[in-house]
């Protein structure tokens, strides 16, 4: 295949590549791991410097197989099933300073596959099934790091043309088959810079030819797991003496099941090299004492990791700068052991099983940093000027994760350059209750989460003007001191109070935090966070109030939170999903971005099983529902508004039904007590009395007159009045129609009544008095008046004395006519 068909072949293949690879930078960064692919996609640019393009398959390697990418820089080629690298492979990359080609079953390296890369400075051929280093690298002078671990590689011999490549400083050597080392496998190493890693851990080393390492100069030595016995090791590290090595690192990895038990000597050889810092690890318990630092007091950085310190081991260190000891085993503090290393500057011991704080560290003039934590231990006399005495320029104190520490009324006497304290996890006696912090204006760090501490001086943290951090995590407060006990800390702009029990913050417990950036208030029990929006937070970029027992965050709240928030965390709290808190899901379901975990913000309802996340809240039946409501209440208003017109307009008739039903009920059980009830207007009551009264009542036979302001029972109600006494008691009715009457409501009210009255029963008359001329108009008021003048006969009253007298003549008439029918 030449190249053209293949180039045609590939650029088929390579529709849809864009998908294919993901771009981190832009025409810099790409990666196309884990594709299946077997060509490089075109739509990778030329101008791409770093290239993953591990997880494929390339199978063999070729001129071909890259297209030309002259500013590569970084190509990952791991595990692409590549079997063979061809002569001029990477013609193509030729500026790549890292090749990775890890985990390929490379069979065939074309001797001059390697050509090309002289701008080379890390190659990686681990697990490649490489048996020896005796690699065409000729041209990669500028190569400094050469990792091939994990092969099968039995001499540690390099080309002897690496001598020069000035550059070179690391050759990862780890789990091959090395067992032996000869002097004139070091030459080159020998030869080259001074500045070289060499890693020969998980190496079955069983012989190094003693002399191998002489006068050879290493910047780190590792030789973890490389002995296949402890034998071996104790002679190994004889063998490498003349060595001079910056830092040494051996024993064992911790899934080294072997067991080495040593003899009293066995680390004698380290006594013959020459080294500053020493890492050596252990987990196994030897049987005998041995003074393991005894070749290491040279050292200036000595760390011992799982190894068994006895109890008053000797450490009389020279030179030291930095101690580590670690899950030692050590049970007591070594105190003595420690104290007037005028050298030392850091001190670690941690992770031993149960140390008793009883001896003290004394005259440590350099010391700077301590860490004593997860030791367990116990440390009753008054930390921390009795702990630490003579060590004024201590900046970093770590004693988390012990059990007990008290403090003492001195506080922190002599130790005024703490910068960073850490007490979290460790019971701390004292603190609480006194500004025992005072002296250290200095500190920045502060943590004491977990200390069993409660707060009830609010000046326990008086004086650290400094202070950037702040932890009190699980501890709690006193009463209101929380409101007062952050004042002055200018400086804060880290603060976790989280799981302290708090139930409710004053707004002006922050008050001059104005550096605050974030704030941890989860798993409180705060139900208002108020002090969010006025407390002048300008600063603030994360809050953390998972875990409390907010249900609800009003309006004006959320529209106050400090302008920069990038981070709030509202997740695991109860909040209420109702349409009143229609701010709330807004404000939720628009920041998402803000919120953390935006997904457990659930929403509680009453029964625990219809809980669901915030999010899915729907907002919009919520306005429909507000909708729905305010329509209905505008129905339902309109219809009392039109009702009350209606039974306004309507009212005499409704009265009249109401009294309709009434008097048809009572009507069998009454008899007439009058022969007629007048209907008038009270402004013709002077006519009435002086005219009609006159003439019917006082006349022969004398007529019985129903009047209302006369006759009607008193304490009853005019309604009733009017069917009991007037309707019902009477035979007929005689309507005085007039101006007034036709005026007065109820007048007319009577009228109509005694009409339907006269309709129901068929019996009653009604006679029609016109008391004066009223205009038509105003006689159609009146319902039917107008008709009923027009049907029946009816007098007109007149002045004049001969009218009048026919006018009552005939009046009495129609009165009396009919009288001797039944009464209604
Ligand atoms: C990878 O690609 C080859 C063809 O190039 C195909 O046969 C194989 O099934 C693919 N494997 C996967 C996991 O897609
Ligand atoms: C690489 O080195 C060889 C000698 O081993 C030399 O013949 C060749 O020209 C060099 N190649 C390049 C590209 O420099
Ligand atoms: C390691 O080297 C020894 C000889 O030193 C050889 O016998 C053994 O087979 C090698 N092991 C492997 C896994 O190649
Ligand atoms: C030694 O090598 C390291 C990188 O491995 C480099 O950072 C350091 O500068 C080198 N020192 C000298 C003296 O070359
Ligand atoms: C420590 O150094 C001194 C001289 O500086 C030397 O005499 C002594 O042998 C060295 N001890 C060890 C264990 O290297
Ligand atoms: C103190 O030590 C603990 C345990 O080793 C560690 O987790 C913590 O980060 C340390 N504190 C500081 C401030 O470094
Ligand atoms: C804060 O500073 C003022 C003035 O320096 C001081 O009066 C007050 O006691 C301090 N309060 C606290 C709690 O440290
Ligand atoms: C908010 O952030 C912007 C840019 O990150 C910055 O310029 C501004 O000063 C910040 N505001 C406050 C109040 O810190």
């Amino acid at each position: 295949m030449n190249f053209f068909t293949l180039s045609a072949f590939m650029v088929f293949f390579s529709i849809g590549a864009e998908e294919t690879c993901t771009k981190i930078t832009e025409n810099l960064h790409y990666s196309c791991m884990g594709r299946n692919l077997s060509y490089i996609p075109l739509s990778i640019p030329s101008s791409v410097q770093k290239l993953d393009f591990s997880f494929n398959v390339l199978k063999f390697l070729q001129k071909t197989v890259f297209p030309v990418l002259s500013f590569l820089q970084l190509l990952d080629l791991s595990r692409c099933y590549i079997k063979g690298i061809e002569n001029d492979a990477f013609y193509n990359v030729q500026n790549l300073t890292t090749l990775i080609l890890t985990g390929n079953p490379i069979t065939h390296i074309g001797p001059g596959c390697f050509n090309f890369l002289r701008n080379i400075q890390r190659l990686m051929l681990v697990d490649v099934g490489l048996t020896s280093l005796q690699l065409h690298m000729n041209n990669l002078t500028k190569l400094q790091e050469l990792k091939v671990g994990t092969n099968n590689i039995q001499f540690m011999t390099l080309p002897s043309f690496m001598s020069t490549f000035k550059d070179f400083s690391l050759l990862d050597l780890h789990a091959n088959n090395i067992s032996i080392i000869k002097k004139n496998h070091t030459i080159v190493l020998r030869e080259m810079s001074r500045n070289i890693t060499l890693i020969l851990s998980r190496n079955p080393l069983l012989h190094i030819e003693p002399g191998a390492f002489k006068e050879m100069y290493l910047r780190e030595l590792d030789i973890r797991s490389s002995f296949v016995s402890v034998a071996v090791q104790k002679v190994g590290l004889e063998a490498l003496c003349g060595l001079y090595v910056k830092r040494l690192i051996f024993g064992k990895f911790w899934d080294d099941y072997r067991i080495y038990l040593p003899d009293t000597d066995f680390l004698d050889g380290l006594c013959s090299i020459y080294f500053q810092e020493v890492y050596y690890f252990m987990k196994d318990t030897p049987n005998q004492q041995v003074n393991i630092f005894r070749c290491m007091i040279n050292a200036t950085n000595v760390s011992v990791t799982g190894v068994l310190i006895p109890n008053g081991a000797v450490m009389p260190f020279h030179e030291i700068k930095e101690l580590n000891l670690i899950s030692s085993r050590l049970d007591i503090l070594p105190g003595k052991q420690i104290s007037h290393l005028h050298t030392l500057e850091k001190l670690v011991i941690t992770h031993n099983i149960k140390v008793l704080g009883a001896e003290s560290l004394v005259d440590i003039p350099k010391l700077q940093y301590i860490d004593l934590s997860s030791n367990q231990m116990t440390w009753y006399f008054g930390c921390c000027p009795n702990l630490l005495n003579g060590t004024p320029q201590i900046r970093y104190l770590n004693l988390s994760l012990n059990s007990h520490v008290s403090l003492s009324e001195r506080g922190f006497e002599g130790l005024d350059s703490l910068e960073i304290l850490d007490f979290h996890h460790t019971r701390v006696a004292g603190m609480g209750y006194h500004s025992y912090l005072s002296n250290l204006k200095y500190l920045r760090y502060l943590d004491v989460s977990y200390s069993s501490i409660t707060f009830c001086n609010i000046y326990c943290f008086y004086g650290l003007s400094s202070l950037n951090v702040l932890k009190i995590a699980g501890n709690n407060f006193q009463s209101d001191v929380s409101r007062y006990i952050f004042n002055n800390l200018t400086s804060l702009e880290h603060l976790d109070m989280s799981f302290c029990r708090i139930v409710e913050l004053h707004p002006s417990s922050f008050k001059d935090l104005q550096r605050l950036q974030l704030l941890n208030l989860s798993g409180n029990k705060l139900m208002i966070l108020d002090f969010l929006a006025y407390s002048n937070l300008n600063k603030l970029t994360s809050v953390y109030v998972a875990k409390n027992s907010i249900t609800s965050i009003p309006l004006n709240v959320l529209q106050k939170l400090p302008t920069n928030l990038s981070v709030f965390d509202l997740s695991s709290n109860p909040i209420d999903c109702s349409c009143s808190q229609t701010d709330l899901i807004l404000w939720i379901i628009e920041n998402q971005k803000v919120l953390k975990e935006p997904n457990d913000i659930i929403c509680t309802m009453l029964s625990p099983n219809s809980d669901f996340r915030a999010i899915d809240f729907d907002i919009d039946s919520c306005v429909h529902n507000k909708r729905i409501t305010i329509i209905l209440l505008l129905c339902f208003l309109t219809v009392i508004v039109i009702l009350s017109i209606i039974v306004y307009r309507f009212q005499f008739y409704l009265k009249y039904c109401c009294i309709l039903l009434r008097g048809y009920r009572s009507a069998r059980q009454q008899e007439c007590s009058y022969d007629a009830f007048v209907i008038f207007s009270s402004y013709d009551e002077v006519w009435v009395m002086n005219e009609l009264v006159e003439n019917l009542q006082n006349g022969f036979p004398p007529i019985q007159l129903c009047l209302h302001m006369r006759d009607f029972q008193a304490g009853k109600s005019i309604a009733s009045n009017i069917i009991d006494e007037g309707i019902m008691g009477s035979h007929k009715f005689i309507v005085v129609v007039s101006q007034h009457f036709i005026d007065s409501a109820w007048c007319r009210f009577e009228f109509e009544l005694a009409q339907s009255w006269f309709v129901m029963e068929r019996n009653a008359n009604i006679i029609i008095i016109i008391l004066e001329d009223v205009e038509e108009k105003k006689l159609k008021k009146v319902i039917d008046l107008h008709k009923h003048l027009k049907k029946n006969t009816y007098l007109k009253w007149s002045r004049e004395t001969l009218s009048s007298m026919r006018f009552w003549i005939r009046l009495r008439k129609a009165v009396i006519a009919g009288k001797q029918k039944y009464c209604i």
